[in-house]
């Protein structure tokens, strides 16, 4: 088993984040972690990239138990990092680098001078920056921001790839080829969203968090999208009134 959390629970201060929260995912397994705001998604993609550790509970990558300990040897941090990658929800918390260039050869760098001009090219020309690669980040707009920090995790090919939000600031262009890459893609993928249209694209298991910010619901999103009590107790679809030629009526809304 490639990853097994076990009741995991995590507070920032006395604000629960995660309450008890198991699951295990098999290699090349797409799972779509969903739930509303603050149901702790991000968190429990911080604890699988081992940026934060479980205040209870444990968590093991590849048989082996992450914690700080475990990550403070070189050698099992190098080989964790190189494995298991995080797009951050938020672009700007992950950009640092001069240029374009040199955020995405970063990464690579760290593992291995070897080809590392030649995949910058490939990835950048892929997600259509390439002809920012001498620009600063700073300059560019969300998506492009988003695309950068994509290139950067996309050129490791890592195990696993852990994606926040992944398409939150991409046009429907860009969204349809990372749908269409990871569906060809053989690396295990968890995915953290609250779109759930786009869910069923990213992957065939869900895991839904609810906003006491335990599991509530893990199984296949086919049978999600019709368990429409399991969807409003999470908050993803509502009832909402809104004004129809003049009558007042109440539907369930997926919104997208
Ligand atoms: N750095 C932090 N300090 C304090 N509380 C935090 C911090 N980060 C998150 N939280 C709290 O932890 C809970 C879970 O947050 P998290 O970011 O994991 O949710 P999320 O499901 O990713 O939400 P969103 O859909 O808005 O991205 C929230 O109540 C949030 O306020
Ligand atoms: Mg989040």
């Amino acid at each position: 088993m490639l990853i097994k959390v076990e009741n995991v629970s995590y507070s920032y201060g006395s604000q629960k984040a995660l309450n008890n929260v198991s699951f295990r995912v098999r290699e090349a397994e797409k799972v779509v972690i969903l739930g509303v705001n603050g149901s702790g998604k991000s968190t429990l993609l911080k604890i699988l990239n081992g940026l934060l550790f479980p205040d209870s509970g444990d968590y093991y990558f590849d048989e082996n138990k992450i914690t700080k300990r475990f990550l403070s040897n070189k050698e099992n941090n190098l080989a964790f990092r190189k494995s298991n990658c995080l797009l951050f929800q938020d672009p700007t918390t992950m950009i640092f680098n001069p240029t374009v260039f040199d955020e995405i050869a970063f990464g690579l760098k760290q593992f291995s001078n070897n080809g590392v001009n030649f995949k910058v090219e490939r990835w950048a020309e892929k997600l259509g920056i390439k002809k920012y690669l001498n620009e600063p980040p700073f300059k560019l707009s969300g998506g492009e921001k988003q695309k950068v920090c994509l290139a950067a995790i996309l050129s490791l090919e890592p195990k696993v790839l852990l994606l926040d939000e992944p398409t939150a600031n991409l046009d429907p262009k860009t969204t349809g080829w990372l749908v269409d890459f990871l569906s060809e893609l053989n690396s295990t993928t968890i995915v953290a969203t609250n779109n759930i249209s786009l869910a069923i694209e990213l992957g065939e298991r869900g895991i839904v968090l609810s906003e006491q910010r335990s599991v509530i619901f893990d199984g296949k999103l086919e049978e999600l999208l019709e368990d429409k009590e399991t969807l409003m107790k999470a908050n993803l679809i509502h009832t909402h009134k809104h004004r129809n030629h003049s009558r007042n009526h109440y539907h369930i809304h997926y919104w997208d």
